[in-house]
């Protein structure tokens, strides 16, 4: 096959931050999706329907002219989120998920959740309503290790919670595990899954051996191969359970490059090509539509896109390592390989 006509994708996982770094960085989401769940996580974080507003305008204000893509917003759920403020985001249609972070897990984080039984009046009201609750699921614990946080998440966190809140439209996000696929499975259609493009190309390996990679350094960290590979198969299953959600997360080269680097990949310039050239070679290009541009629209109870994207196989084009902002350069996440794949 050397052309591939697929529905426009969506991204159910973005980070698009605000100031020079959106200017920079929308165009890239911009040029292959549709629609993206854009994360809260700013500095302050957007905790409140109106800051939803005024950051999806100014995302708005950047597209060029005629582009129809389209910035689904989240708030950001902090112990002290209201019923009323998710009821006006739900009624004004602004907010399309709540995220949960909990407290210190990964970037601008602090304000997430340390006592989950706070929370449950509101999640008791998302799930009367069918609002998703979008989850990064980590421990903090300090006496947790890092490559153990989300398997302890599901088994102490997350599978209590869904007990005591049946009926719960939850997305575990950006999923790294064979533990999280095999727990997804198990469950029924209120729970999804995110799985990102570099956790489908990256083990922990690519990280450490020979020389530490701060570009492969992101949250959920990247675990041993043979998740990967549970990975790679829920992926290209087909099942719908499982969906694109890149979690592009651009940082500045200085910022990741440094004693103390920033976790996250930015992915959104390659990912449809990176996913086209993994889903090849588990000759599953037939459940690339699936897990891009059908699977999450079809969670969120939203139609798949009426456009179209096209893929081309062919000489790669020379393709830039990375973009320049006025804040500093922005590694492009490199999968390691030549792509052969293009959007046209
Ligand atoms: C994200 C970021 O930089 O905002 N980083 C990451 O490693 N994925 C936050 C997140 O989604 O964890
Ligand atoms: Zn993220």
């Amino acid at each position: 096959m050397t052309k591939l006509v697929i529905k426009k994708p969506d991204d159910w996982h973005l980070h698009l931050r605000d100031g020079e770094l959106l200017k920079a960085v929308l165009p890239e989401s911009e040029r292959h999706f549709n629609r993206a769940l854009v994360m809260p996580n700013l500095v302050p974080p957007i905790t409140t329907v109106a800051q939803a507003i005024k950051y999806k305008d100014q995302i708005l204000n950047l597209l060029p002219k005629g582009s129809d893509f389209k910035p689904l917003m989240t708030l950001y759920l902090t112990e002290d989120t209201s019923i009323s403020e998710i009821k006006l985001g739900v009624e004004t249609g602004v907010i399309t998920a709540i995220k949960l972070y909990p407290a210190g897990a990964t970037t601008n984080s602090s304000s997430g959740v340390n006592n989950f039984e706070k929370i449950k009046p509101v999640l008791e009201y998302m799930t009367n309503v069918g609002l998703p609750l979008c989850i990064h699921g980590e421990v903090t614990d300090s006496n947790v290790d890092i490559f153990d946080r989300e398997a302890v998440f599901i088994e102490k966190i997350l599978m209590p919670l869904r007990n005591d809140i049946p009926g719960l439209k939850t997305v575990i996000e950006h999923i790294t595990t064979k533990t999280a696929v095999d727990y997804v499975r198990s469950e029924n259609s209120d729970l999804a899954a995110t799985i990102t493009t570099h956790h489908l190309v990256i083990n922990r390996n690519d990280i450490l051996v020979g020389g530490i990679k701060p570009h492969y350094y992101c949250l959920p960290i990247a675990k041993r191969e043979h998740h990967r590979l549970a990975l790679l198969e829920a992926a290209t299953s087909g099942e719908t359970s499982f969906f694109l959600g890149t979690d592009s997360a651009p940082h500045v080269n200085t910022a990741k490059e440094s004693a103390c680097g920033c976790a996250g990949c930015f992915t959104a310039t390659n990912s449809i090509p990176i996913l086209a050239h993994i889903f090849e070679e588990q000759a599953a290009l037939n459940k690339l539509e699936a897990f891009i541009s059908i699977n999450g629209a079809t969670f969120y109870n939203l139609e798949p896109n009426k456009s179209f994207l096209t893929l081309s196989k062919g000489t790669p084009p020379i393709s830039p390592n990375t973009i320049s902002t006025i804040e500093g350069d922005i590694t492009i996440f490199d999968p390691g390989y030549e792509l052969n794949w293009q959007v046209l």
